[in-house]
């Protein structure tokens, strides 16, 4: 198959056709579009934490925006910059080169977030954002196999170096755990049907790349757009996430923070989705431990919105930690975790 050839896709506007920059025969990246990320609220996101003299983390570095951010608003930041991929560490590491020795850059996934810190001396930190979700580069490279507009492998692994892929996964589980996964994490109504075809594809061999994929749950749900939504949305959506612990690493991140941020430190955090912003609502909301600094979620600008689509379904939720009340028992321990999120 030759450089950029375009498929035709039913169900795919013409303007978002897939294109071919992956081969199959070889695995080779044919033309791997280079690292751009348009950052999601940025001003947002840094003035939320307000950046002084001190240590902040951003535990998703990606491109490097928001690093960049906190690191230009105080001269005297620091910044501990997290990534589980090595793609956007070393496109952050070039961005970010300027700043020299004011950044450290940590391969990890940000569930390890304490012993990142532990390893670079912290046991706390001023600050903390995550912009969670994938990149636009992460997107765009048909080799990951995340999206359904490019023809790639059925990967969709954050960390290509560790881990089963999308396809390992849908091989390994049961037609209804597959339904169940594709069901929760993709919160879509018609998941029975959609495992069983993407089972049946796969018991042809008729599932090597995500064009396939993207083929069996039409051949299940049709092709109709629901809602300006492709068909193939959320099921792709759903094995990214349970590929990739996306909702686990969350959680424990999540669990984290209340032994991390020191007094008066703050977080911000930006989710994509229901499933995601849910879980940041409910961990900031303890009174105890947080002052909202954000009393509803905060949406991207329209003008944002319209520059970059990404943006549309952005919030961003950021509270400061408060001054613990005496003899509260929620002095981190060896897990960093808070004794609330260890279940006591
Ligand atoms: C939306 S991008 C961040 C973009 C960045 N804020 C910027 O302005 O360029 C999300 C990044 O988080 C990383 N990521 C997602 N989940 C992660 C996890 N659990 N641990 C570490 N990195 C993760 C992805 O690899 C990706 O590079």
């Amino acid at each position: 198959m030759s450089g950029q050839a375009q498929l035709a896709l039913p169900g795919l506007a013409a303007e978002t056709a897939a294109e071919w920059v992956w081969s199959e025969e070889t695995g080779e990246e044919i033309d791997v579009p280079a690292f751009v990320h348009e950052t999601v609220m940025r001003a947002p996101v840094v003035s939320a934490l307000a950046p002084a003299a001190g240590v902040y983390v951003d535990v998703t570095v990606g491109g490097g925006g928001h690093a960049e951010g906190i690191l230009e608003a105080h001269p005297e930041a620091r910044v501990i910059a997290l990534d589980r991929d090595d793609a956007a560490l070393a496109a952050a590491r070039e961005r970010l080169a300027r700043f020299g020795d004011r950044v450290t850059f940590v391969k990890t996934p940000f569930g390890d977030v304490v012993k990142a810190l532990a390893a670079a001396g912290l046991s706390e930190v001023d600050g903390l954002c995550a912009d969670l979700g994938v990149s636009s580069p992460q997107l765009d490279d048909a080799a990951r196999g995340m999206s359904f507009r490019r023809e790639g492998p059925i990967d969709m692994r954050m960390d290509r170096s560790e881990g089963e892929t999308a396809l390992e996964l849908v091989e390994r589980v049961s037609d209804d755990d597959l339904a169940d996964i594709i069901f929760h994490y993709g919160e879509e109504k018609r998941s029975r049907r959609i495992a069983r075809s993407i089972k049946r594809a796969l018991s042809e061999g008729q599932l090597v790349t995500t064009l396939d994929l993207r083929r069996a749950i039409v051949r299940a749900v049709g092709p109709v757009r629901v809602g300006g939504v492709d068909p193939a949305t959320r099921t792709f959506q759903a094995l990214r996430i349970a590929v990739n612990g996306e909702l686990d690493q969350l959680e424990t991140l999540l669990g984290a923070l209340p032994g991390i941020i020191r007094v008066q430190g703050r977080v911000a955090i930006l989710s994509f989705h229901s499933l995601e912003d849910r879980l940041v609502k409910r961990a900031l909301q303890d009174r105890d431990l947080w002052e909202p600094l954000t009393k509803k979620p905060v949406v991207a600008t329209e003008e944002e919105g319209a520059a970059n689509p990404r943006a549309r379904s952005a919030k961003l939720r950021a509270a400061r930690r408060i001054a613990p009340v005496a003899g509260a028992p929620w002095a981190a321990d060896a897990s960093g975790m808070h004794p609330k999120a260890r279940g006591r």
